[in-house]
């Protein structure tokens, strides 16, 4: 309660039609008067989590009543947009020129709130500070991953929203292929701002779509706002390469829907299956490191050990990190994290331009593929056919 009436007491409201110039002069007084009243030092955020038809006018309109100035020094003047930016690769570039024509990229934050959950980035740096794990991290020891953003939630309220985007825009062209090119890129010179966006971008625009399998729930069409005949996919699954030489040949799966069985964000890592002699039938379990973002934050790692006794059965076991058990109480939001690293100028938060032109080349060359669309029972694991794609 005490934190709220902080907040509460430091909170004002004032409408504006994004479309409508002069309801930014009355803004740009407020903001004036209250940095005036509080004398506060003149940084300034401007947050936009609006649909990207929005982008360019906001940022005009922002700019010409001088709530924001092309500046990259002090005091800093920064605006977020959030994902997805734009509906394709030709809407992205309008809007990104557009936004070009006013500010400085260096105060554009394009963000993905995955990027700050904790686990996600988890990743790079238990990639590159753990000596075990980068020897192996390529196609001559892992055979496949898997990337799964799956959820039970149906689209709610969201109808109008999600009906014009859909899956594949409102999860896998930022989401999953962020998460994708923090698990395959190279290693950056330093794990901070541009040396990781640099290595992410080089990766994405190697990534290639080869399959997808999309999907609709049933009841989707009768949702609030959305179109009785839609055919938006509330659920796809996708298999990609990444044609570089540490990854040729290695599928990648990624699966993501709404009203599934449980809501569960993880990756998994599957390695290659070793021969080994003491074991009578077949060859043993393949490894896996399954990095689990949500629910229960982990990393776990599968071992082949000996069935226990006179046996001489190999049995898997998991060698866990549990994030909860050993960091209690670290559990802050992703998107505490993402304003606190904007408002201190962390650009690794934001999406370069160049990471999102590619992951719209993908979702837009699997668009232009003109797949059925199959339907599934809500709390499924997604449409039937899924049997096949994966096998
Ligand atoms: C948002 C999507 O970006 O991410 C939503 O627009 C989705 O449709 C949400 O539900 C999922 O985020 P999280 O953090 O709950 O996995």
């Amino acid at each position: 309660p005490e934190v709220w009436l902080t907040l509460k007491d430091s909170s004002y409201y004032v409408r504006v039609n994004a479309l409508e110039s002069s309801d930014f002069s009355a803004l740009s007084h407020q903001v004036r008067t209250l940095e005036k009243k509080f004398s506060l030092c003149g940084n300034r955020l401007l947050y936009c989590s609006t649909a990207s038809d929005f982008f360019c006018p906001i940022t005009e309109h922002s700019v010409r009543s001088n709530i924001l100035e092309r500046r990259v020094g002090l005091p800093w003047h920064r605006i977020v947009y959030e994902k997805p930016f734009g509906k394709d690769l030709v809407s992205a570039h309008e809007i990104n020129a557009c936004i070009a024509q006013y500010l400085e990229d260096e105060q554009v934050y394009r963000i993905d709130h995955y990027l700050t959950e904790e686990l996600v980035s988890n990743i790079a740096l238990v990639r590159f500070s753990n000596c075990i794990f980068e020897p192996l991290w390529n196609n001559r020891y892992i055979s496949h991953v898997q990337i799964i953003l799956n959820e039970k939630i149906t689209v709610g309220n969201r109808g109008s929203y999600y009906d014009a985007y859909g899956a594949l825009k409102d999860m896998v062209q930022n989401h999953a292929l962020e998460l994708l090119a923090l698990i395959t890129m190279e290693a950056p010179r330093q794990l901070t701002g541009e040396y990781i966006r640099q290595e992410r971008a080089r990766v994405l625009n190697k990534v290639r779509c080869m399959d997808a399998l999309l999907g609709q729930y049933e009841g989707y069409r009768n949702e609030p706002s959305v179109n009785p005949q839609s055919i938006t996919e509330t659920f796809a699954a996708l298999q990609l390469f990444i044609d570089n030489p540490r990854w040729a040949g290695v599928p990648f799966y990624i699966k993501t829907g709404k009203a599934l069985h449980k809501k569960d964000t993880s990756v998994h890592i599957k390695f290659k299956q070793v021969d080994c002699l003491r074991v009578q039938q077949g060859r043993p379990p393949a490894n896996c490191l399954t990095i689990q973002v949500t629910p229960n934050p982990s990393f776990a790692l599968s071992l082949n050990v000996k069935q226990p006794g006179f046996s001489h059965e190999v049995i898997p076991v998991a060698m866990e990190f549990c994030h909860s058990c050993i960091f209690q109480g670290h559990g802050i939001e992703s998107y505490e994290v993402l304003l606190q690293e904007v408002m201190s100028g962390e650009h690794s938060v934001s999406v370069r331009f160049d990471e999102i032109e590619s992951a719209w080349k993908i979702v837009d060359s699997i668009k232009d593929m003109n797949l059925p669309l199959h339907e599934y029972a809500p709390e499924s694991f997604g449409p039937l056919e899924l049997i096949n794609f994966e096998n």
